[in-house]
């Protein structure tokens, strides 16, 4: 079997952290450069090659549009040139579900594409980052990995952009998926999927706009200010996404000021600040205009309305039908 290629797109994160001491609590995200990395992997004599970009070298609270469109040109670049077998993207896990799921909808699944980061910094005591470069390695050289979307590799699990979340703010264990659960299992010598590519050689399904228009993420909580919403809609944004109670619920003032927004051209989501569950459409959806996210959290459903704002889906039942497809 000839070596797998694998081009290595590195954006910083506290996979490529140090803190400088290996039990220092304070560290540097974004201070290894990818050079490093792969003469790093390289020893472990993996059966790939491996070549890279660096994209960035930041914390991922802090990406925005130009890095997402020089991840994606690089990306797309990679999938298109023949000699690139798969790829890995090195990624701060704060934001690795955002920047996931963007890129999810917006290259095409013809080859791997594999996000990675790490909890622990690379000189901390039983620093996880090597593991999990080691295991996106693997899954990217596999070719069952493509077809499946956007793929996540953290603590020896594979999870689908569509599905994986943040929910631990710190261990190794902190990623999880919703519904459908991690779809394989991955160690340096093992590969295991749990089902079926279910997309199988798709086109993107948006291009990748120049800019994502504002759109505000309205956190529910008990008696909420509700001023706020007509804030931000004279401030000028494109849509709402609610994080709600329980199943995408809010207090009646905050769900009437939502419909209004909704009445003056905004678009507003229903998503929940809750970690598991479907939000699934209920009657007054319909009434007020509402789109349910199913089970997209807030921060994806956000990302998923920008996508469509911007590709000019504006109608309630299409950013709906969006929300239904996996
Ligand atoms: C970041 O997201 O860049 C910092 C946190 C992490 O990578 O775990």
């Amino acid at each position: 079997m000839t070596q797998a290629k694998i081009h290595v797109l590195a954006t910083g994160g506290t996979i490529a952290g140090r803190a400088g001491s290996p039990v220092r609590r304070d560290y540097r995200p974004g201070q290894i450069g990818i050079e490093e990395f792969i003469a790093r992997i390289e020893s472990f004599g993996l059966d790939a090659r491996l070549t890279g970009s660096q994209i960035a070298n930041i914390g991922s609270e802090d990406i925005d549009m130009t890095v997402w469109r020089e991840l994606h040109a690089t990306a797309l670049a990679a999938i298109e040139n023949p000699e690139c077998d798969g790829i890995v993207i090195t990624h701060g896990t704060d934001t690795a579900e955002e920047t996931a799921l963007l890129l999810d909808q917006t290259l095409p699944t013809h080859k791997p594409v594999v996000l990675v980061g790490a909890m622990r910094p690379a000189d901390a005591v039983g620093s996880d980052g090597m593991r999990n470069f080691a295991n996106a390695v693997v899954v990217a050289r596999d070719r069952e990995a493509a077809g499946r979307g956007v793929l996540v590799v953290m603590g020896d699990l594979v999870h689908a952009a569509r599905d994986v979340r943040k929910a631990v703010t710190t261990g190794t264990k902190a990623f999880r998926s919703f519904p459908r659960g991690p779809i394989a299992a991955v160690t340096p010598t093992s590969l295991e999927w749990f089902a079926e590519p279910w997309r199988p050689a798709q086109e993107a399904r948006y291009p990748l706009p120049d800019e994502l228009p504002p759109v505000a993420i309205v956190h529910a909580c008990a008696a909420a200010d509700v001023e706020l919403v007509a804030l931000l809609v004279r401030h000028g944004t494109r849509g709402i996404v609610l994080a709600g109670m329980g199943e995408g619920n809010a207090p009646r003032r905050l769900r009437d000021a939502l419909a209004d927004a909704v009445r003056a051209g905004v678009p507003v989501v229903r998503s929940s600040r809750v970690d598991e569950g479907l939000v699934d459409r209920e009657p007054e959806d319909d009434n007020a205009g509402f789109v349910a996210a199913r089970a997209l959290g807030p921060a994806k459903a956000r990302i998923l309305l920008q996508l469509l704002l911007a590709n000019g889906i504006t109608d309630p039942a299409a950013i709906q039908a969006a929300f239904q497809r996996r």
